[in-house]
């Protein structure tokens, strides 16, 4: 595969460029310039570039509002609603995690439901935010079908990540930010865009068949992780982004790809609060919990036992120091998106 290296900056500044054509104020660009350039830092390449043009599209479909009206709805000192008025995910999530964090400063914990909202890409990335404030955080958002429910042989579950952030006392946080799918969607649609295989036993093809074709994939179902257990992760995700948020859930949140007929009116559910509410030594406790967990022998072959987050810290950091690489359909999008 041919891939063309590109400045952070240049590409960065690029993207906010074709979201300000789009549309999107200077504000509400840069914010998903940051998060698309954030994505493919970490390496989550499926919700980063791979994304832009879809975004446009559903912007140029009206089916993403550029000049939203969020509207947040004070519920008490601790809980609030966002109505993002179909906004672009980044934004919406980027003011609920924003809100949620005020809300957890002020009170001591920050609930925030937002609803109209679109795919928002990475929670982790609103994770570090709140662990920035010393703060620890869960995030909750559901996605469009692609998972079958334990049991059934139809998708209706989104790969619905779930989020865990806590401060650990050194510089790099501690984010358990997974899918409850064996393969996020993403890499399955990258692979398919790249006619790429992608590994075994994480899809069923439409015929209910294992399948290691990224298309065919696509038209049958994934598969939760843990069985029964990961499906019913999936629905506890459905519930608290969707039911409850006020978003839309039970299989009813519109792929982004290919389901043009209205928008995704997806949910968020941010939770913060303040490491010292029921200890005052938290700093000091966290550290020493994740040391014992390090100091543990290890399996052949192992060289460190990691904390969630860390693999993506390290990638973060040597990426930033580099040009990203994007591959000749990601520079197609572009060149289609400037001009
Ligand atoms: N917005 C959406 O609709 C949506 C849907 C699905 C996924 N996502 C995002 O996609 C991203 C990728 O999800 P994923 O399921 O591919 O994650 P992943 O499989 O890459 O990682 C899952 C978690 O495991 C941790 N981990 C990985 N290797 C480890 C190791 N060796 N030791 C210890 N911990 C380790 C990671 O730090 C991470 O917290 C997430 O940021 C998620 O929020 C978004």
């Amino acid at each position: 595969m041919v891939k063309v290296n590109l400045k952070i900056n240049i590409l960065r500044k690029e993207i906010a460029e074709i979201f300000k054509k789009f549309g999107l104020n200077k504000k509400h660009s840069s914010i998903s310039a940051n998060a698309i350039i954030n994505a493919e830092l970490v390496g989550a390449y499926g919700h980063g570039l791979s994304r832009l043009k879809m975004y446009c599209d559903r912007i140029s479909k009206k089916l993403i509002n550029p000049k939203p009206r969020i509207k947040t709805i004070k519920i008490s000192q601790s809980i609030s609603l966002i109505d993002a008025d179909h906004s672009i995910g980044f934004v919406a999530a980027d003011i609920g995690i924003k809100k949620a964090i005020e809300n957890a400063k002020k009170t001591g914990i920050g609930l925030v439901a937002v609803k109209n909202s679109n795919h928002y890409g990475l929670s982790g990335y609103y994770a570090e935010q709140a662990i920035k404030k010393n703060l620890i955080t869960m995030i909750y958002t559901n996605g469009p079908p692609s998972v079958a429910p334990h049991g059934a042989f139809k998708s209706l579950f989104g790969t619905n990540p779930i989020c865990f952030g806590t401060p650990t006392n050194s510089k790099i946080p501690f984010i358990f930010d997974t899918s409850i799918s064996k393969i996020n969607r993403g890499k399955i649609r990258v692979a398919a865009r790249n006619n790429k295989k992608i590994p075994k036993d994480v899809a069923l093809d439409k015929f209910g068949k294992p399948t290691t074709n990224a298309k065919k994939a696509l038209q049958g179902v994934q598969l939760p992780i843990a069985g029964f257990r990961g499906s019913g992760l999936a629905w506890m995700v459905d519930i608290l982004s969707g039911v409850l948020t006020g978003g839309n859930h039970a299989g009813k949140v519109r792929d982004p790809f290919d389901d043009f007929s209205g928008p995704q009116n997806m949910g968020h559910l941010f939770i913060t609060f303040k490491t010292n509410l029921f200890v005052k030594n938290y700093n000091s406790r966290i550290n020493d919990n994740i040391k014992r967990v390090k100091k543990l022998p290890r399996i052949k072959g192992i060289k460190e036992i990691m904390y969630p987050g860390q693999n993506k810290y390290k990638r973060f950091k040597m990426n930033s120091k580099k040009e990203i690489k994007i591959t000749e359909i990601i520079k197609k999008d572009l060149e289609i998106l400037k001009n």
